[in-house]
């Protein structure tokens, strides 16, 4: 028998961990939602809002369900608040060194048979494990961003990570409305091992003036078929975001489609991160 889960903690507010809080909630999961300070708690809190508002804007969610849905969610800025979570999902920015941090403090909050999931997609999860006094408890939910709407999660499993651990993710995904796969601890896994070579690929295009972002997005979209264009995808997963994942799988041995484009760092620097900042490749009202 998997098991039910009926109250996860998340730890991170971004983008994808607001995201992430929302897709538990949905589903009748009670959620504590964790960010480092007040402030960041409200923004975190107001990522919500506005999700589930829009919802509610299109008439795809009473005002009720969404008022039962933000009902669901604790948000802190304490981690010892997750006491008494069956499963905590951390999504915090991509560096390993914070991740280890907090993995090596949650692993002394929850109880012996709670999962600890990492959102990461590029870092190595089994380095993240062994943070922790028990790795066997320790796997990977890699979700997509934005995560209430897109219907994938990779389960990553380390060498270590105990079967039912694992098994328990993947049911719990499906459960979500998510089709789950399974993949071994190599950096990007399957999507974006496939995807950040062709965006890293489409920024140099532009950094080169080779053609404009806009002809570069249309010819994906609308010769391709994908639903948004790479400049334009760059921005919903944000820059600095993206510049992590490209560096780390650069590090960890792929070849130089990888290597960013220096413009990504130069936006990040400029405050340019994408959607999430108000402009990147294009400018967001
Ligand atoms: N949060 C919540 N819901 C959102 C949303 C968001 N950020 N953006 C869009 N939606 C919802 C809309 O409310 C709408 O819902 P309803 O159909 O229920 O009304 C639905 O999604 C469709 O949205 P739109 O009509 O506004 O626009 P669209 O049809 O163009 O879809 C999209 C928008 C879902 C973002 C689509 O363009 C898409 O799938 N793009 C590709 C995204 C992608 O490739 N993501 C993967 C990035 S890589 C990654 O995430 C991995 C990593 O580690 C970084």
């Amino acid at each position: 028998m998997a098991r039910e889960f009926t109250k996860v903690g998340v730890i991170g507010l971004g983008t994808m961990g607001a995201g992430i809080v929302e897709v538990f909630a949905r589903n009748g999961i009670e959620v504590v939602a964790v960010e480092v300070d007040e402030p960041a708690v409200a923004v975190g809190r107001g990522h919500l809002e506005q999700s589930t508002g829009r919802a509610v804007s299109r008439g795809k969610m009473t005002p009720e369900a969404q008022a039962d849905l933000l009902g669901r969610v604790t948000f802190t800025a304490s981690l010892d608040d997750l006491g008494g979570c069956e499963l905590v999902v951390e999504a915090v920015p991509e560096k390993l060194e914070l991740k280890k941090e907090i993995f090596a403090k949650v692993d002394a909050i929850v109880g012996p048979d709670a999962i600890l999931a990492t959102n990461t997609s590029s870092l190595p999860v089994t380095e993240i494990a062994v943070a922790t006094s028990n790795p066997k408890r320790v796997v990977g939910m890699h979700f997509f961003n934005p995560a209430p709407v897109l219907q994938f999660v990779e389960v990553v499993r380390t060498v270590v990570t105990e079967d039912e651990v694992f098994e328990d993710v993947k049911t719990l995904a499906q459960r979500l409305g998510k089709q789950p796969v399974v993949v071994g601890d190599k950096a990007g896994f399957i999507a974006n091992a496939l995807l950040f070579g062709y965006l890293n690929h489409a920024v140099s295009m532009f950094e080169s003036r080779y053609a404009s972002r806009e002809d570069i997005d249309a010819a994906m979209r609308l010769g391709c078929g994908y639903p948004m264009g790479p400049l334009a995808l760059m921005d919903l997963i944000g820059l600095d975001t993206a510049y992590e994942i490209l560096d780390t799988m650069y590090k960890q041995g792929r070849d130089r489609l990888h290597a960013p484009t220096p413009i990504i760092k130069q936006m990040v620097s400029a405050g340019l991160k994408g959607r999430k900042s108000g402009r990147g490749f294009y400018t967001y009202a």
